[in-house]
């Protein structure tokens, strides 16, 4: 049943592939973005002019990750928030907000709430989820189903890359109804979303490097997580990971935040894990993360250094090297979570921990 792995969550990240090819499958018609059960019209979605993304824990970060896109391809405001912090404060919303409800169960009850304000303030909710028939997209004005199918492992693994191509088409079916990207822009970042399943099985080739890797780091105090721009929601992801696996205390940031308090952490052998932007994507991104790299390896962190293929401006700060396939910039996380997800499941099981089944966590969260 677990595919000849030791635990479901190593069978999970290597379904991953298959996650993303089948929640993409027909969404792409003549040539047009097609979401699924739709009682949003068209009309509604041109008439939208701001979006809030709100979710939990890892669905958290992929609507983070959304963000970078939506606002790139739309030109449209989103904010991204925990519904947790969403439903107690005052948003504005109206009948031309559009809110995404990102839930993998369906059953969060954060997320529920969050959909119920903001239907009671008239906004529009469109849920993202992977449960047929869950409350969330029940009480949703529209469902787009993640086809990731069933999750066993507590830790979102599957379910979280699906998520990011869910949260993807929801942008190009916005950029398509408001025409801020011509039919033939979003036919190609479709085509280069169809290209995702490839370079994640490519990416799975660096399960044995990181299983080995694991068992060097699994006697860490602590682990710290940088990334900028699409790599910093995936900087989060894998702290949480770390956290809620291996039990270690473990921390996402954003790397331009380093000087502002986190370099003060670093200590000799502190691994730090470091999600690189691409040397053909934006130039100053990349550019300022090596130098970020620099100052942390200057005060004697163990670099773990996640970075394209072929990218061999790093290698100099890198004690260790992960490389993933090249892929266009906001599709990055796709690629950068697997090695993150393979790291705190190794070194959860080299502390012989449950990898499946985390202390106090429970796989749907149905109270607040
Ligand atoms: C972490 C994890 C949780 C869930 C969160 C939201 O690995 O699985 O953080 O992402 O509890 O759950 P859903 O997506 O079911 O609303």
């Amino acid at each position: 049943e677990k595919g000849g792995h030791d635990y479901f969550m190593l069978k999970e990240i290597e379904e991953q592939p298959e996650a993303l090819a089948n929640t993409l499958r027909g969404h792409f018609v003549d040539g047009r973005i097609v979401l699924d059960e739709q009682r949003l019209a068209d009309q509604d979605l041109r008439d939208v002019d701001k979006v809030f993304v709100v979710a939990c824990g890892t669905a958290f970060h992929s609507g983070l990750v959304a963000k970078y896109a939506i606002e790139h391809w739309t030109r449209l405001p989103v904010e991204c928030e925990l519904a947790s912090e969403f439903r107690y404060r005052d948003p504005v919303l109206d009948r031309d907000t559009l809110v995404v409800a990102i839930s993998q169960s369906g059953e969060t009850a954060d997320t529920l709430e969050a959909v119920r304000h903001a239907r009671e303030q008239k906004a529009r909710v469109l849920a993202i989820c992977n449960t047929n028939g869950a409350q969330i997209p029940r009480e949703s004005d529209a469902v787009l189903y993640t086809h990731a199918g069933p999750e066993i492992g507590v830790a979102a693994t599957k379910t979280f890359l699906a998520q990011i191509a869910a949260n993807y088409l929801v942008g190009l079916a916005l950029a398509q109804a408001r025409g801020t990207k011509y039919p033939d822009e979003v036919a190609r970042e479709f085509h280069e979303l169809e290209a995702m399943p490839d370079a994640v099985r490519h990416t799975l080739g660096v399960v044995p490097q990181v299983r080995e890797l694991a068992r060097e780091l699994a006697d860490s105090k602590a682990i710290l997580f940088l990334g900028r721009h699409v790599g910093f929601p995936v900087a989060l992801e894998g702290a949480l990971k770390l956290k809620e696996l291996a039990y270690m205390h473990a921390e996402g940031f954003a790397a331009g935040e380093l000087k502002h308090g986190p370099i003060a952490l670093i200590e000799q052998g502190l691994p730090v894990v470091i999600a690189m932007p691409s040397p053909k994507g934006r130039a100053v991104l990349h550019a300022k993360l090596l130098s970020n790299i620099n100052e942390i390896q200057a005060r004697g962190a163990r670099t773990i250094v996640i970075a394209e293929e072929g990218d061999d401006t790093v290698k100099p700060f890198a004690d260790h090297l992960i490389e993933v396939p090249a892929v266009p910039t906001l599709l990055q996380p796709l690629v950068s979570s697997v090695p993150l997800q393979v790291l705190a499941a190794e070194i959860a099981r080299s502390r012989g921990y449950d990898v499946d089944k985390p202390r106090n966590l429970a796989k749907s969260v149905t109270v607040e």
